[in-house]
């Protein structure tokens, strides 16, 4: 076993041990609210360019952890890339979010499936590499996709949505059809995570963070299936690489999320209570999460009592200080900061 491994807390509380004071990271942590980012971002154009070029994303995804110190870095690239890899139109505007040209039936199915991803994924792989090569010994990278259900909403709906229409009438009015858009990015993701494991990712995080729009059938068949599918594939291929699971919104299928997808971790969005994932989730997975992002945005302290809130009632379990869901834009650097100094005080100890 090599002792960098062994050594990283990350690493460690996913593997099953309690580290105090806990392992941290942010959702979102590398972006707009960081002023480096927003200089290094404005010497490109577009996003997407920014995401597939390699020393620029390398730089993006270690900004901070230079300046904050956090456990672990985040691969900086986008859940969307695997669309565009496959051929989907992609651009993100200013103010409005991603757009893409819309899919719609099985022709648009049949359309992306005759483009393989991989090759156009290139450039994000070397950006693991790069990476993995810069991180000191107790950092560990996380390499990430989106989870099937939640890529298929963006891909569907042609961009973010407020009710999910086109997207669910799709799935309830020919299942079939869209189960064969769900079976085309599983597959995709599996293969692309497990490049990205190969490339240097020691744990990978599966984002979906629409999980929580649909009733518990569809649940099961949209969420819960392609989930179990990509771990299980994960795990026959990288045995040692723990998967971390984000079924954002998900409420009291977050049991049935963690029994039956086989997540090594599960991330905590913010609004579930920490005794119920401590009672029902606890004894099964690591658990990551799930402070507010607002109260990272609001400081002072709201934040400390929170954190101090968080960590008495995560003591004795496997946990990984998390945010319920991103860093939102307008967040102060400071506060980020002063998370770092809070967690590693007598507070969690
Ligand atoms: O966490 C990190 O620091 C790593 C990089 C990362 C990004 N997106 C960079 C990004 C990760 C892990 C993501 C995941 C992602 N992307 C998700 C899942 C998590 C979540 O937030 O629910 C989703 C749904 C997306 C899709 C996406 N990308 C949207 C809806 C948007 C526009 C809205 C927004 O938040 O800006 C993006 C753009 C995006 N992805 C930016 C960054 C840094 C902002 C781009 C810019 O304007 O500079």
């Amino acid at each position: 076993m090599s002792v960098g491994t062994a050594t990283k807390p990350l690493l460690r509380a996913l593997a099953g041990e309690i580290v105090v004071p806990p392992p941290w990271w942010l959702m979102r942590q590398a972006g707009r609210y960081l002023p480096e980012y927003r200089a290094v971002r404005g010497r490109v154009r577009s996003f997407v360019e920014l995401c597939l070029n390699p020393a620029l994303a390398s730089e993006l995804t270690l900004q901070p952890v230079r300046r904050f110190g956090m456990d672990a870095a985040i691969l900086f690239s986008d859940i969307l890339l695997l669309p565009y890899a496959l051929g989907q139109a992609l651009d993100f505007r200013e103010g409005e979010g991603p757009v893409l040209d819309p899919v719609s039936d099985r022709h648009g199915v049949a359309r992306l499936a005759s483009t393989p991803a991989l090759p156009r994924l290139e450039a994000v792989l070397e950006t693991v590499r790069q990476v993995r090569a810069a991180l000191g010994a107790r950092t560990a990278l996380i390499g990430f996709a989106g989870a099937p259900w939640t890529v298929a909403t963006y891909m569907v709906e042609g961009g973010g949505s407020r009710d999910f229409r086109r997207v669910k009438g799709w799935a309830y009015r020919d299942p079939r059809g869209f189960g064969e858009l769900i079976d085309l990015l599983t597959e995709a993701t599996t293969e692309f995570l497990a490049a990205q494991i190969a490339a240097g990712a020691e744990v990978v995080q599966l984002f979906d963070s629409w999980a929580g729009v649909l009733p518990d059938r569809e649940f099961a068949r949209w969420v819960i299936e392609p989930t179990a599918r990509i771990v299980s594939e994960i795990k026959r291929r990288h045995p040692d690489c723990p998967v971390i699971g984000f079924p954002r919104g998900a409420g009291v299928l977050y049991e049935r999320y963690v029994n039956e997808t086989c997540v090594a971790a599960v991330s905590l969005d913010t609004t579930l209570p920490a005794d119920f994932a401590c009672r029902k989730l606890g004894s099964h997975v690591a658990l990551q999460g799930n402070l507010d992002p607002v109260l990272l945005l609001t400081g002072g302290d709201s934040l400390a009592r929170a954190v101090g809130q968080l960590c008495h009632s995560f003591a004795g379990m496997r946990w990984v200080f998390n945010l319920g869901h991103g860093v939102l834009p307008e967040t102060p650097p400071e506060n980020v900061a002063a998370l770092g100094r809070l967690l590693n005080s007598s507070l969690s100890a």
